[in-house]
């Protein structure tokens, strides 16, 4: 930018700031702090427990001793510990020693929307209160352990639990992670950031070894769990069922041991995921500190791994007592630090105002805008009032189901009643469940869906449309097909729903589509179909509530997809290969894809998704200026800092997320085009301008050197980007990394 312009620019931008702060009206009541970190007095406490306790005192806190709640020691004062599931919601209760529920009447939670909603928000202040809301629960129901987040990086759509996770994108990853953990421990209670690591596919789940390479290890599949620890101080850690480079998650040493505790300087437990603990020594000297859910007959839980064969390994001298200590010094310094040695806790929440207005708050943040022709939306109730609603997903629960993600909610609106409630007697609805649920049997196991229509229910949602000024379709999966334990086959829409989005779009013009899903779907008939297409996702208590505040326009939708949405399942890197990448052969999954996971692939390989990362509309629109750096040169250590300003220039209030990304122009070694490196939110009236400022250390550009086992930052040329999407790109500039 020529001197005159950047100087106008900036008289731009002082007159702007005053005129925009008066005009701006988000005010976020959301608090983000980090009130908690290790609090170093307790060092000599935990030191003198350690010293007055017997070898088997200390196994017997290193294992379960239930499906939830593994060993204290009554005699020093030293109680048990609950564990409770999981990311989006406490879990109902369960017997001690079983998986089945106890069937009480008090162990409802609220059902929070699922983390790809969560991360669809970006907005680190909405991510922090899902963490506050969830904990106060935990804290109501007096649990100390919250086994979540799920971070694991989403690098296939067919992952089972895609749901459960926030991006195929490290850097949103993160930024979810470290504020829904600092919202978590706020409240006296451990987050256990799962699954660690590189656990990205359901299929052969529990043997299943991958081979990564050490730098995509590192610049994609660790950065949520090295950031929640060191910026938020996460308490807790769960190792994954599968294998990595050959060798159990649960007993690896030097992800454990040396990535974890050395480098990344984890001060908590390392607890292992539900049965994934194979052996005692190796588990032991790997980092593991505690033992969970391994199946335990006669509930003689002295016979776990870490119960009388740990302890009779460190008598013959196997293990050493050092390594015993080390464990239970980690548990103990969790519990000190949570306040349970000296009861001084949180009382916390149960389905609260608090708590389902943070779920509101953020399943309405989370919705995203896929297409609106024609200004479909936000209807227009004075001008349409007939309204057919179609589809099962408009009036089934999402709250159970996906194995242990499920929760009891004490409530759930639906989406139909969502609409009813919002529309009262203003418009007509009419029901058509339009499609019918069905799955294969194979194996006494529900698994594919079955595709084909079932004629007289889509016959019956065509007359409805016909005789209605609009329809909406809730199409999408279930909780039976996104799930832990299976990934999916196809990212079609099941149970002939594409049949069904033709047909009722023929016979109405008007016809919105209402995706509820976790993960991508194919959306390429409904793109052609359908006037408009919203992303809902499994969302929780208050789902029906704000997807009809968004259909009806009571709330503008600013979510953005946390993921990319393929034209086809060969446009994602670990599908471009053969099935040694995905699902695996003899064992072994190779991620051949490497670090180009997610848009960095379609970037490299110039290849359109049917909607990019980062994509998502809104009911006004938004302009741009080009950004602005406060140098051109910046040493590799220093901060970058971006200006760009933005307006809303629509006629309604707006939020915008302003996503910043990097790319070097020139590298000797593999690059991305470009990746996420800031972004922003920002709520405008109609006609007001922000001026969103963002900034990225350059340090953050660095790229991780395999031989020096370093991070370079290399110097050069970089292109900065952005963008209202990862492909809408509204302005770029470049500046240069000195050496
Ligand atoms: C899941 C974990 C969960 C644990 C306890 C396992 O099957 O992988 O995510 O926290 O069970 O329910």
């Amino acid at each position: 930018m020529a001197t005159k312009n950047k100087l106008n620019y900036y008289l731009t931008i002082g007159i702007t700031i005053i005129i925009s702060t008066a005009c701006v009206t988000y005010q976020s009541k959301v608090k983000i702090e980090k009130k908690y970190s290790y609090n170093e007095q307790y060092e000599p406490l935990i030191e003198d427990l350690i010293s007055k306790m017997t070898l088997e005192e200390k196994t017997g806190m290193l294992h379960g001793f239930g499906m939830f709640v593994s060993g204290g020691v009554e005699r020093l004062g030293i109680p048990e510990f609950h564990y409770t599931d999981g990311p989006n919601g406490i879990r109902e209760e369960l017997h001690r020693h079983s998986w089945e529920p106890l069937n009480l009447n008090n162990d409802y939670a609220t059902f929070f929307p699922t983390g790809s909603a969560l991360a669809a928000t970006w907005n680190k202040e909405m991510a922090y209160a899902y963490g506050e809301a969830i904990g106060l629960e935990a804290r109501a129901r007096n649990k100390d352990m919250l086994l979540g987040p799920a971070v694991n990086i989403m690098r296939t759509p067919l992952g089972g639990r895609t749901f459960e996770y926030f991006s195929e994108d490290p850097y949103l990853n993160t930024r979810v992670a470290v504020n829904y953990t600092q919202g978590v421990q706020n409240q006296n209670v451990a987050v256990c950031v799962k699954h660690f690591a590189a656990n990205n596919q359901e299929y052969q789940r529990n043997s299943i070894s991958v081979e990564v390479s050490e730098r995509a290890l590192r610049e994609i599949y660790l950065p949520a769990y090295r950031a929640a620890i060191e910026e938020a101080d996460a308490m807790g850690i769960m190792g994954a069922y599968n294998k990595f480079r050959g060798e159990y998650l649960c007993q690896h040493s030097y992800l454990n041991n040396q990535v974890l505790k050395n480098e990344f300087g984890f001060k908590g437990m390392v607890v292992s995921d539900w049965g994934a603990t194979h052996n005692t020594v190796t588990a032991a000297l790997g980092g593991l500190d505690v033992e969970m859910g391994t199946f335990t007959p006669g509930q003689n839980y002295n016979n776990n791994y870490f119960g009388h064969p740990l302890r009779d390994s460190v008598l013959a001298g196997v293990v050493p007592i050092e390594v015993i200590n080390d464990k239970v010094r980690r548990i103990l310094r969790v519990m000190y630090n949570l306040n349970k040695m000296n009861g001084n806790r949180i009382q916390g929440e149960l389905a609260s105002p608090k708590t389902t207005q943070t779920a509101y708050n953020i399943a309405s943040e989370s919705i995203v805008l896929l297409k609106n022709d024609n200004n479909t939306l936000p209807l227009n109730i004075k001008k349409h009032k007939s309204i057919a609603v179609i589809g099962l997903n408009a009036k089934q629960s999402q709250a159970k189901g996906g194995f242990t993600a499920g929760v009891k909610p004490i409530y759930e609106i639906t989406p139909l009643e969502g609409l009813q409630n919002k529309l009262k007697n203003k418009a007509t609805i009419r029901y058509a469940q339009g499609y019918e649920q069905e799955f294969e049997v194979k194996d006494n196991w529900r698994t594919p869906p079955v595709n084909t229509p079932n004629r007289a229910l889509l016959d019956e949602a065509v007359q409805a449309a016909k005789s209605s000024d609009i329809a909406i379709i809730f199409a999408g999966n279930t909780r039976e097909i996104e799930t832990e334990t299976l990934d999916r086959t196809s990212l079609d829409l099941p149970f002939g729903q594409n049949e069904l989005i033709q047909a009722v779009s023929a016979v109405n013009p008007n016809t919105i589509v209402v995706i509820i899903a976790g993960g991508a779907v194919n959306l390429g008939i409904c793109k052609q179909s359908a006037s408009a297409i919203l992303y809902a996702w499994f969302n929780g208590s208050e789902a029906g509530n704000a997807i009809a505040d968004v259909l009806l326009g009571a709330v503008n939708p600013s979510g953005k997809l946390p993921f990319t949405i393929p034209e086809k399942l060969s446009q994602i890197g670990a599908h471009a290969f053969d099935s040694l990448s995905y699902p695996g052969l003899n064992g072994v999954v190779q991620y051949k894809e490497d670090i180009l996971v997610g848009y960095r692939w379609l970037d490299k390989h110039e290849i359109t998704p049917a909607y990019p990362f980062g994509h998502g509309l809104s009911y006004t629109t938004f302009s741009y200026s080009q950004p602005y750096l406060n140098k051109t040169v910046f040493r590799p250590d220093e901060n970058i800092n971006i200006s760009v300003k933005v307006k809303n220039t629509g006629k309604i209030s707006g939020k915008e997320v302003v996503q910043c990304y990097m790319g070097i122009t020139q590298s000797n070694v593999l690059r991305p085009v470009k990746e996420l490196k800031a972004f922003a939110k920002t709520s405008l009236k109609p006609g007001t301008e922000d001026i969103v400022e963002l900034s990225v250390n350059a340090h953050d550009l660095a790229y991780f050197d395999e031989k020096e086992m370093n991070w370079v930052v290399e110097p050069g040329l970089y292109k900065l980007y952005i963008g209202s999407s990862s492909r809408d790109i509204k302005g770029t500039t470049q500046f240069e990394i000195s050496r």
